[in-house]
């Protein structure tokens, strides 16, 4: 099988390397891919956003399979233009990437769908603005009804705060979205679903601040950890039946069925699982510490989800015990990351590369915000925290940072569930 990947994050080179432990595997390409993934795929440049490329390309290279890794390329219809050109496709068509896409489409699914999500309200007009924040908070959740990176969402306790950040989407011409306050520990759960059956992989758990001890602004993700220590049981069976199957029924039933990652991101509240967002690609730094742990052959995995022919598929095999993931960035991420800097140790086992690139001297240098996710895995959660932490001892790269307690509380003990 040859397996075409679309995308150029640490995300991505997990997918490349789970992909090719695929015995069914003849041939693996990744575009535009980065530094990291050129040592496992063959690279191609492509303008990832523009569908007709991305089908031209993988027509071009022969692809059995495309397997498309973030959002704005399944957004923009990538996935409809795949299919279009008669080759199966691993994403959702632009229709139901909405559920992404548009987080008033996806509250619109979750209601119809009767899914248990935070209430809230879509602000287009300043003049409603200040009215509307009376009926929300203390603690106030102010997010960009749009693709953000996760970097669209301002949660606080300041009212002040949140009213700024609402007046800088409003007079950047995006529509706002108050949430009301979910308070308990959040899970992602990904699951693999053909439009009917749902296949759930392993519980895990981001880290969306940029500093120590949760503080500081959200970014793209810092670290992540698989699977949960302090999971209640039947936790995941209980968020696919009550999260997860009825949105994918609830998009099979309007006609535009959801083939792919369907990402539920949930808190655990006192009354149970809510969904804080639904997203239409695996999620990035989870996917990392997920794929580290799985052993099922992934490219027949995502051949079968794009064929309807889930429901067929043996239950998938994990490694026993733990990854955990630590995401190194670039000085001044998540402002204005500083970019051109050499980095050395990241050849390693267990270091995945997002914005990194080959310079003509060979060296490898920064090229983003989030330059390096590093894997450890163990039996427990602290052997594979000291794995990934020893492995971002050996690397150097002027002026990074990284967050130093990724799945400490977990570790320890210290998460409650509701
Ligand atoms: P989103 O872009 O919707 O994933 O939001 C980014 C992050 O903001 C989430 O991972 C949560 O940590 C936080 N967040 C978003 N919505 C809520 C909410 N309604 N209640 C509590 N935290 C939230
Ligand atoms: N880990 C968060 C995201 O991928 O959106």
């Amino acid at each position: 099988m040859r397996v075409l990947v679309i995308g150029s994050g640490a995300r991505e080179h997990a997918l490349v390397l789970a992909l090719s432990r695929d015995p069914q595997l003849t041939a693996l390409a990744c575009a535009p891919g980065n530094a990291g993934i050129s040592g496992h795929a063959e690279i191609y440049g492509v303008d990832a956003g523009d569908p007709a490329a991305v089908a031209a390309l993988a027509k071009d290279w022969d692809a059995d399979l495309v397997v498309i890794g973030p959002e704005q390329p399944l957004v923009a219809g990538a996935a409809d233009a795949v299919r279009a050109a008669g080759i199966p496709c691993f994403g959702p068509s632009r229709e139901a990437a909405r559920i992404e896409g548009s987080k008033a489409f996806a509250k619109d699914v979750m209601t119809a769908a009767g899914v248990p999500t935070a209430a809230s309200e879509v602000i287009d007009n300043p003049a409603r603005l200040d009215s509307a924040l009376r009926r929300f908070g203390p603690t106030w959740v102010v997010k960009d009804d749009g693709l953000a990176a996760g970097k669209g969402v301002v949660v606080t306790a300041d009212l002040a705060s949140a009213r700024a950040h609402a007046m800088t989407l409003l007079e950047g011409g995006h529509p706002v979205l108050l949430e009301s306050f979910l308070d308990g520990p959040e899970v992602s759960l990904f699951c693999v679903t053909d439009g009917e059956t749902v296949v759930p992989l392993l519980p895990a758990q981001d880290f969306k601040r940029v500093g120590d001890g949760d503080h500081g602004p959200n970014t793209g993700g810092m670290g992540a950890y698989a699977p949960l220590p302090w999971a209640p049981s039947g936790l995941v069976e209980d968020i696919v039946a009550r999260c997860v199957q009825p949105v994918v029924d609830e998009l099979a039933r309007r006609g535009t069925p959801f083939t792919g990652l369907l990402y539920a991101g949930l808190a655990l509240t006192s009354t149970g699982p809510q969904v804080i967002e639904f997203n239409c690609r695996f999620g990035d730094p989870e996917t990392q510490s997920v794929l580290a742990l799985l052993r099922t052959p992934l490219a027949g995995l995502f051949l079968a989800a794009a064929n309807g022919a889930l429901g067929d598929f043996p239950a998938l095999e994990w490694e026993s015990g733990y990854a955990v993931t630590v995401v190194v960035a670039a000085e001044g991420y998540p402002g204005r990351p500083r970019t051109g800097d050499v980095i050395t140790g990241a050849e390693a086992d267990g270091v995945l590369h997002a914005g990194t690139r080959r310079r003509e001297d060979g060296a490898v240098v920064s090229s983003g915000g989030r330059v390096l996710s590093v894997v450890g895995t163990g039996k427990s959660l602290n052997k594979a925290r000291d794995r990934a932490y020893k492995l971002i001892s050996g690397i150097h790269l002027t002026g990074s940072h990284h967050r130093s307690d990724i799945a400490q509380k977990a570790a320890e003990g210290a998460i409650t569930v509701p």
